[in-house]
């Protein structure tokens, strides 16, 4: 085998010790902790000029950052101020019409009628009468005769043709229809407002066509 130059050895012998140098130096930087920052090699957008959430701002009087809305502001599509449309009342008292913009016509009570037999018929029934399949069936566990089954509690699901329901206004149906009323819930998060105006129409039509007189 020949011999390498002297120079070569050393110069390996050197390049070897210095090359142990990197992993040292990431190993004690991994190992002990430091005050600074980490090198950061890309910048990417990792350092803005901004405020982050609940830091102060001195430009501002009260020193936030974060900005309250300005006095009166009103979230789009959240102006609740008519009351005939969203408290079914007008002047001081349950309105006994659609509110401004709808109109009581033979779509507005087909699509309350829609809405009704999804929303409401399954424990008032597809007339109104309280029937419905789900009221049948917990009527049906409740009077049974070893017991109500499994304790089961039902409150009976009222006919909407009962003398006090009969006589309500639009706006009141649409206030039980938004808000619930005693054991039953309201449907506001589920029925849009429209929609509940829609089933408080199509309930008075109900109304109208089972409780009519013959002299009607
Ligand atoms: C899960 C069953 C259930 C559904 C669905 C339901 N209701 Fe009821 N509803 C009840 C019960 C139960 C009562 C009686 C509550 C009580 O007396 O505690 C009631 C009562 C009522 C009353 C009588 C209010 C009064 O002044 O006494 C009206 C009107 C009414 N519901 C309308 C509706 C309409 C309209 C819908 C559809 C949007 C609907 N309900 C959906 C169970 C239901």
């Amino acid at each position: 085998m020949p011999k390498l130059p002297r120079i070569l050895v050393y110069s390996l012998m050197i390049a070897g010790c210095l090359a142990l140098i990197p992993p040292l130096v990431f190993a004690r930087m991994r190992a002990v902790p430091s005050p600074n920052r980490p090198i950061h090699i890309f910048y990417d957008m990792d350092f803005q000029p901004k405020f982050k959430t609940q830091v102060g701002n001195p430009l501002f009087a009260d020193g936030r950052a974060m900005r309250p809305p300005v006095a009166g502001t009103v979230a789009r599509g959240e102006s609740y101020v008519d009351v005939h449309m969203y408290e079914g009342v007008s002047g001081g008292q349950w309105a006994a019409t659609l509110p401004a913009p709808m109109k009581l016509d033979a779509a507005t009570l087909a699509r309350g009628r829609q809405r009704f037999d999804i929303y409401c018929s399954a424990c008032h029934g597809y007339a109104g009468f309280g029937d419905g399949a789900v009221n049948r069936r917990a009527m049906e566990l409740v009077t049974n005769a070893n017991g109500p089954v499994n304790g089961t509690q039902w409150v009976a699901a009222k006919s909407l043709h009962d003398e006090t329901t009969r006589n309500q206004p639009m706006g009141q149906l649409f206030n039980t229809i938004t808000h619930g009323i005693r054991n039953m819930a309201g449907y506001a998060s589920q029925i849009p407002v429209e929609d509940r105006w829609a089933i408080a129409a199509y309930v008075k039509a109900l109304q109208l066509s089972q409780d009519a007189a013959a002299a009607d």
